[in-house]
């Protein structure tokens, strides 16, 4: 630019050439790129929604349904391809499926479809096959004597896997799901027995059940309901009460406890014993240890030397296989307090 002041060239000149170079840095400028392309006239852009039509003729609305909402009025465009054939295969294999598989309901049963497929023979294939295969096993363990089984450790691991499995299923909802009991249920996890935690001794617990009405072998024993009864005077039960609560060190009122212990030698230690250790052939707990079935507040004590425990553990004989019981039978001693 100041060559321009420099020297004092031809206007005309001057000016053509300032035009060139800006035509040429345009022309530069729309080699790179830089300058888009100018719009071309054209018609205005067409409505997405209208149908394409060839050039000249009169743009077409879509038909209309006939649907009207509030002035809006639905279009009777035709459904995608791909979504009418998948809608038409759908057809297609629901009435293959209807065929081949059992579908439609009957007055007794459903059709049997042409492949014979049923899951319930599937399920029952299934069990015969598991059943099968376990046969040998339960043989055995029927086959075994009882004591002998703790030391054959593929009997042992088959009857805690069976028998933990049929706990849940027949025993949980009385002993609790993890075998801690509750108040009247004995807790199976510990080493303190009514009736005796030998594997022979639960065995025979389970086959038999505890005063049970139903079996004949059942174990046995009532404990006298004395205040029903009217076997001793309600002050006996109080003096009683006490007596049992000195045995196992619970606070107790020591004169009423001095008395209840002549009661007690006439009426319980037959079965309790005098010092209270209990009686495993009568199934009568220890009241000397901290052990409770029922409780060991003086409210139960009370109510269960008035009113008598009766305590029934169902025989499972007629329901369980005897495999079935010894697997129970070993899973129970192997919970913690077998012997
Ligand atoms: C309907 C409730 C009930 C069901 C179900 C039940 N039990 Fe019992 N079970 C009892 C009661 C109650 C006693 C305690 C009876 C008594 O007071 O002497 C008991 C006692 C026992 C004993 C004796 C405990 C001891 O200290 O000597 C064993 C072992 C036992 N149950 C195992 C089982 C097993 C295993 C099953 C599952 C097959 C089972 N029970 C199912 C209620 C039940
Ligand atoms: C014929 C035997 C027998 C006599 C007699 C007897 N009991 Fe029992 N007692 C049992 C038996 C069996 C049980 C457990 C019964 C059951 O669970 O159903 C039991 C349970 C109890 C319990 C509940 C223990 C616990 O752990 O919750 C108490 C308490 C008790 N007896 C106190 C007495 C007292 C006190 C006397 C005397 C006044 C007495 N019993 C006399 C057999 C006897």
């Amino acid at each position: 630019m100041s060559d321009k002041t420099d020297r004092p060239a031809d206007e005309a000149d001057n000016r053509i050439a300032l035009e060139r170079q800006s035509a040429d840095a345009e022309h530069a400028a729309k080699i790179a790129g830089d300058i888009p392309p100018r719009a071309e006239p054209d018609a205005p852009a067409a409505p997405a929604y209208r149908r394409r039509t060839r050039p000249g003729a009169a743009v077409q609305e879509p038909p209309s349904t006939g649907h009207e909402w509030d002035g809006i009025t639905e279009y009777d465009n035709p459904m995608p391809r791909w979504w009418l054939w998948t809608f038409y295969a759908t057809i297609v294999w629901a009435f293959g499926y209807m065929v081949a598989y059992p579908a439609i309901p009957l007055v007794s049963q459903a059709t049997q479809g042409l492949l014979g497929y049923n899951t319930r023979s599937a399920v029952a294939t299934e069990i015969d096959r598991f059943a099968a295969a376990n046969a040998p096993v339960q043989q055995a363990l029927v086959a075994a004597d009882l004591e002998a089984i703790p030391a054959d450790p593929q009997l042992v691991g088959y009857a805690t896997n069976a028998g933990a499995a049929l706990y849940r299923t027949w025993c949980a909802q009385c002993h609790g799901a993890g075998a801690a009991g509750g108040p009247g249920y004995p807790n199976l996890l510990d080493d303190d027995w009514l009736w005796g935690g030998t594997l022979e001794d639960i065995h025979l617990t389970l086959r038999h059940g505890i005063r049970d009405p139903k079996d004949t072998d059942t174990r046995y024993s009532e404990m006298p309901r004395f205040g029903t009864d009217g076997l001793l005077a309600p002050q006996q039960i109080t003096e009683v009460t006490d007596h049992v609560l000195s045995l196992s060190g619970l606070p107790h009122d020591a004169g009423r406890a001095a008395l209840g212990a002549a009661v007690y030698a006439e009426n319980c230690a037959a079965c309790h014993m005098d010092d209270g250790s209990g009686d495993r052939g009568q199934g009568a707990p220890a009241l000397n240890d901290q052990v409770w079935l029922y409780g060991s507040s003086p409210e139960t004590l009370t109510r269960i030397i008035a009113q008598g425990p009766y305590g029934v553990m169902p025989a499972w004989s007629d329901r369980l296989s005897e495999a079935e019981i010894r697997s129970l039978a070993v899973y129970v001693h192997n919970l913690g307090g077998g012997e």
